[in-house]
């Protein structure tokens, strides 16, 4: 992590304004897909947690949850992550999550919540591997064909529900640095879905689908860079239709996302009972 890091509340309408250039550089969004000032202001009055990353005075990334229920259970819904794209993978986007997750429990809360497209390895990677959380729901096309959350022209907008118990055992581990990596022999797992026999590199599509596996441990494989099939969106959506079918499937069957394995072949680890 760069020197002089601090991450604190945002609480001023300059600090909300510059969240508004943020958006603008991390996603590329149009004006009508920007979160608005006015949604900072009431939200960080009325419970939601915002909070940013300063480099030296720099403000270079934030977090943004608010009040909401799952299934009855009172949880901070985080809607947005955005670190400036000269300061990603240097670790802010990890320390904004802890912090966030420091101040949901100083406030009570148990869970916090995020959707994230699926398709997307290194956010399955940040959610499911560094920070331990779980998704045992995958909502189809959730935003609708909103160009400026597609993968692509006529991708739809598939999105998983991610659960983070912030009190759990294991995420307490992972928050103390005292959990290794699980180790996953991918070639002798079985999977639910992967590349095609015979296929190899970034352009091969996804194999046949088997939605009937009985094992504790299943594997669902995904490109490891879809970015790279950004001109080959035919690819995307046959590697979208494919994953949707399988994790609906085995979320419909108890199983639940747990892990991600990040690698040249990268893969969802499946887990039948799956804690929430
Ligand atoms: C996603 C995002 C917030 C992560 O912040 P970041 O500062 O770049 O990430 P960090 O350096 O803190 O890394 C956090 C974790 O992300 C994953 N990650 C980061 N860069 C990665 C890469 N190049 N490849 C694979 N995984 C990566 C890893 O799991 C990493 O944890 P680790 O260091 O324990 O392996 C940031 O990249 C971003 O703003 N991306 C664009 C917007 C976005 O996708 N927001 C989230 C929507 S759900």
């Amino acid at each position: 992590m760069p020197d002089q890091v601090k991450i604190r509340a945002l609480d001023s309408f300059e600090e909300f304004m510059t969240l508004l250039d943020i958006q603008r550089t991390v996603w590329n969004h149009g004006e009508s897909d920007l979160t608005p000032v006015h949604q900072f202001t009431i939200s960080s009055r009325m419970g939601g947690i915002l909070l940013g990353a300063f480099v030296g005075k720099r403000l270079a990334g934030f977090v943004y949850s608010f009040p909401a229920l799952l299934d009855g259970v009172e949880c901070q819904h985080s809607h947005l992550l955005a670190v400036l794209p000269e300061f990603q993978g240097t670790g802010l986007g990890k320390a904004l999550k802890w912090a966030q997750r420091a101040e949901a429990l100083k406030r009570g809360y148990g869970l916090i919540t995020w959707t994230f497209d699926p398709l997307q390895t290194r956010n399955a990677n940040l959610n499911l591997q560094s920070l331990a959380a779980v998704s045992r729901t995958y909502l189809g096309n959730f935003y609708g064909m909103t160009p400026s959350l597609c993968l692509g022209p006529g991708i739809p907008t598939d999105r998983l529900l991610i659960e983070w118990p912030i009190r759990d055992a294991r995420v307490r581990k992972v928050a103390a640095g005292k959990v290794k990596r699980p180790c996953y022999d991918t070639a002798a797992l079985p999977k639910a879905l992967e590349r095609k026999s015979g296929e190899e590199g970034s352009f091969a599509p996804p194999g046949r689908l088997r939605l009937n596996l009985e094992a504790d441990t299943v594997l669902v494989e995904i490109p490891r860079d879809v970015k790279a099939l950004a001109f080959r969106c035919d690819l995307i959506a046959q590697w979208q239709a494919g994953l949707r079918r399988a994790m609906s499937r085995y979320f419909g069957r108890a199983y639940a996302a747990v892990h991600f394995i990040y690698g040249d072949r990268s893969f969802y680890v499946l887990k039948k009972n799956g804690r929430r």
